[in-house]
């Protein structure tokens, strides 16, 4: 494609709902251990919204801390995009329900239903929209609250999840200042829907007058084995375009899905844990928002420093998953 701009990376931030939830919390649920979840997870705690929070929230909160870090005036957004697959409502969409909260009258707006891969997907669409001229600013809101899609009775999947959400203010720069150096996407249709948030009222309306609840439902070692397929082959496909091995690399940010897969795809690579980032410890897996969150603590923490070379990872329901590289340059 013929880039008439470039794209820049210009802030990122995150917001966690106020609600801690320990695996000792869990324990009180039903039967299982820190030490179990601990050791096949990689996580702690995780945060879950409050009768007061919701999605909405926390993208408001994330995307108001974007652009006081830019210095952008809400009403300067051409476009605004939130990645999610838990939105407070069928419609109007996150987006347009933010776009209102944030006073960006002059953007336009929509959802992208990813996953866990919404926030690279995202990043790529929005990306189109510079490259082409149309869009100047804009803010893209990963974002997702699967404590209230979970059974909190399943222990196998209730573990896992946490919410929160994350955001970054993309911009127009130069076609030769271009921070996004490549990008791979790729689906493969989940015919045995291994991973799969139904949504039984819309399939069967007459049970309306029950309560139907939706949860997540999850093979979990068919996800194991999806990701730990996927995630070396397109981290390879980035590389072999660019023509750079890991060690050219300074941060590998994968979907914080659970600290055995990041182990393991990272061993796999050859990455050095020092290249690694990971806070899936304290916050689980928060799907769509886990990136941006993951690099907005890393940057606070002074972990993630720029200049820098960073190969983002999504992969999840769908099938979903893509990579891309980043040459990012800081905050503005
Ligand atoms: N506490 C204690 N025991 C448990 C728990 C729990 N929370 N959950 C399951 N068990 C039990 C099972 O019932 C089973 O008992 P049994 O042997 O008596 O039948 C035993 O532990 C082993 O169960 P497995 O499912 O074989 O456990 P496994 O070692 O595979 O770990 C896990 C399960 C952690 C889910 C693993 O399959 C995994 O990591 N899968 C990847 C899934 C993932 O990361 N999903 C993230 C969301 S999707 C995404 O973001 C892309």
């Amino acid at each position: 494609m013929q880039k008439n701009y470039g794209v820049k990376f210009t802030a990122f931030s995150s917001a966690l709902p106020s609600v801690v939830v320990k695996n000792n919390d869990l324990e009180k649920l039903f039967s299982t251990s820190d030490e179990w979840i601990y050791t096949r997870t990689g996580i702690r705690e995780r945060r879950v919204v409050s009768d007061k929070e919701s999605g909405l929230s926390l993208s408001v909160d994330a995307a108001n801390k974007t652009l006081a870090k830019a210095k952008v005036d809400p009403k300067d957004l051409d476009l605004i995009i939130v990645a999610t697959t838990t939105p407070d409502k069928l419609y109007p969409s996150m987006s347009c329900m933010l776009q209102g909260k944030i006073g960006a009258k002059n953007s336009f707006c929509f959802d992208l239903s990813a996953a866990c891969s919404g926030f690279i997907y995202g990043i790529t669409t929005a990306a189109q929209y510079i490259y082409n001229g149309e869009c100047k600013n804009i803010l893209l809101v990963g974002v997702d609250i699967h404590s209230r899609f979970i059974d909190w009775s399943e222990r196998s999947v209730a573990v896992l999840f946490g919410d929160g959400a994350g955001a970054v203010l993309i911009q127009r720069c130069l076609a030769k200042d271009d921070e996004l150096m490549c990008h791979s996407l790729h689906t493969e249709s989940d015919v045995d829907l291994d991973l799969t948030l139904p949504n039984e009222n819309i399939l069967y309306p007459n049970h309306k007058n029950e309560i139907c609840p939706d949860f997540v439902k999850m093979n979990g070692k068919a996800v194991y084995q999806f990701a730990v397929r996927v995630v070396p082959d397109v981290v390879n496909k980035i590389l072999n375009k660019v023509n750079l091995t890991p060690k050219e690399i300074d941060y590998l940010v994968l979907h914080q899905a659970n600290q055995r897969i990041i182990d393991t795809v990272s061993e796999k690579l050859k990455f050095n844990k020092t290249q690694v980032v990971s806070n899936i410890e304290k916050v689980g897996n928060t799907s769509a928002a886990s990136i941006p969150l993951v690099i907005a603590d890393s940057i606070e923490k002074k972990i993630l420093k720029a200049p820098c070379k960073m190969l983002l990872v999504g992969f999840g329901a769908g099938l979903t998953w893509g990579g891309l590289l980043i040459n990012w340059q800081g905050d503005s």
